[in-house]
């Protein structure tokens, strides 16, 4: 559910008429809804016994305003950089609620880390686990991890957003999970707390979830045997959301938490959740107006001015996005085809191909909905188009969380060599 609805003939965000925010803020821009957000969150946190710590991952959203309205609730965060990390705790999320995971932490990341007393780092490989104790022992510093591992089960999803198979750069191979944990016992500055596990992302069957945690709780087991303090188990994100209305939703958080809960309460565990899309995919949009309908010789082109740069998702997944009219169309409106496409000059540059939507004309607002997650975060100045700009709606308040950066601002980003001075 989501609080961007139709009143009056527009398009809302909560309280906020869409058409008169455009006219304010200019377009493209990404609105965002509190609302939205914390039923989003609540929902998922209810869903999982009292004292699991469910941490907003940063990258589907890394808005500070976004993580201080979650952090606000008690939602703690999963990072994958420094930059994240400082976000994160510029959000007020303190330093006890956040999980460190990614394939490449640096040295220096590490330190930030330690320093910000962060709950755990999920460690991906060996050659991490060694660099990790030595930060951590050069300062007197004890690191609490969780290894990633890597269950090689297919969560059939998209081959971009897989990460639990044995293809994929993530995790420990599960062949060598015990001898990673028997390496980290003997580190110093390392201490184990538990196990960490993520096999994608938009997963729409809880199946290869429960495949997965069911192995976990296996080695687990053997984690325990072996001598190893198994207190914590992290089950990473992805759980999917509909972005295909009348589609057959994704399972609801409620069937997710009590299969998570059943599958691996015999350990007593902490559970640990890094949700990203459910909680802000659909708690964002972005407004864009068309510029021209352009007839092509076998298409019609609705040229908005939002581009690929701005959401790359359907140019890099072929994500399905709806697009809607922020004026509402009447329902006998006549329909027709359109390519929506953005002014990038890439071909890839595409938001829907042939959908049919409501007549369009130049100067017309259209919302494409469920950019939330994945959609700013992405954005890029490609074209050199600055991005669009984020605004934050709360009842009928309203709030730039992210400006437009001017032109000026872009070209003073860079710098002239002496040698081409003057
Ligand atoms: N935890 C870890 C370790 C992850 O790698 C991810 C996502 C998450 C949590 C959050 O997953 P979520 O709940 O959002 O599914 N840019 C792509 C998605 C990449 C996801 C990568 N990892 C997209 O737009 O679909």
């Amino acid at each position: 559910m989501n609080h961007f609805s139709y009143s009056g003939g527009v398009l809302h965000a909560e309280a906020v008429d869409l058409d008169a925010l455009a006219e304010k803020v200019g377009t493209p821009f990404y609105c965002y809804s509190t609302a939205t957000l914390e039923r989003h969150y609540r929902v998922f946190a209810d869903s999982f016994p009292k004292g699991t710590l469910v941490a907003f991952s940063v990258k589907a959203n890394g808005n500070i305003a976004v993580l201080k309205t979650l952090g606000r609730l008690g939602a703690g965060a999963d990072v994958v950089s420094g930059g994240e990390l400082k976000k994160a705790l510029h959000a007020g999320i303190p330093g006890e609620r956040i999980v460190f995971s990614g394939v490449g932490k640096s040295r220096a990341e590490m330190k930030l880390a330690l320093d910000a007393r962060i709950y755990q780092f999920n460690v991906e490989s060996e050659p991490e686990l060694e660099a990790l104790s030595e930060v951590a022992s050069a300062t007197g510093a004890t690191a609490p991890i969780t290894i990633r591992v890597n269950p090689d089960v297919d969560a059939g999803t998209h081959a971009k957003i897989t990460t639990g198979t044995a293809e994929t750069k993530f995790g420990v191979p599960w062949s060598r999970a015990r001898s990673a944990y028997a390496l980290a016992a003997k580190l110093k500055g390392i201490q184990i707390v538990g196990i960490d596990v993520h096999i994608g992302s938009q997963i729409v069957d809880l199946q290869p979830f429960e495949t997965a945690f069911g192995k976990v709780v296996e080695l687990a087991a053997r984690l325990r045997a072996d001598g190893h303090t198994i207190a914590r188990l992290d089950l990473g994100g992805g759980l999917g959301v509909p972005y295909i209305q009348n589609n057959e939703p994704p399972p609801d958080p409620s069937a997710y938490g009590k299969m998570a809960t059943r599958v691996t309460q015999a350990l007593g565990c902490q559970l640990i959740l890094e949700p990203g899309r459910l909680i802000a995919a659909n708690a964002g949009i972005l407004v864009t107006r068309v510029l021209y309908i352009k007839q092509g010789e076998r298409k019609t082109f609705a040229i908005v001015d939002a581009g690929m740069n701005d959401l790359i998702r359907p140019a890099l997944y072929d994500s399905h996005h709806e697009i809607v009219r922020i004026n509402e169309p009447s329902p006998d409106a006549a329909r027709q085809r359109y390519d929506v496409v953005g002014p990038v000059c890439e071909t890839s540059d595409i938001f829907a191909a042939d959908r049919e939507l409501p007549q369009l004309k130049s100067g017309d607002l259209v919302a494409i909905l469920t950019a939330g997650a994945y959609g700013a975060v992405m954005s890029s100045a490609y074209n050199a188009r600055p991005p669009a700009p984020e605004v934050l709606v709360k009842g009928e308040l309203w709030s730039v969380v992210r400006p437009r950066t001017d032109d000026d601002a872009l070209l003073g980003s860079e710098r002239i060599p002496d040698w081409l001075a003057g």
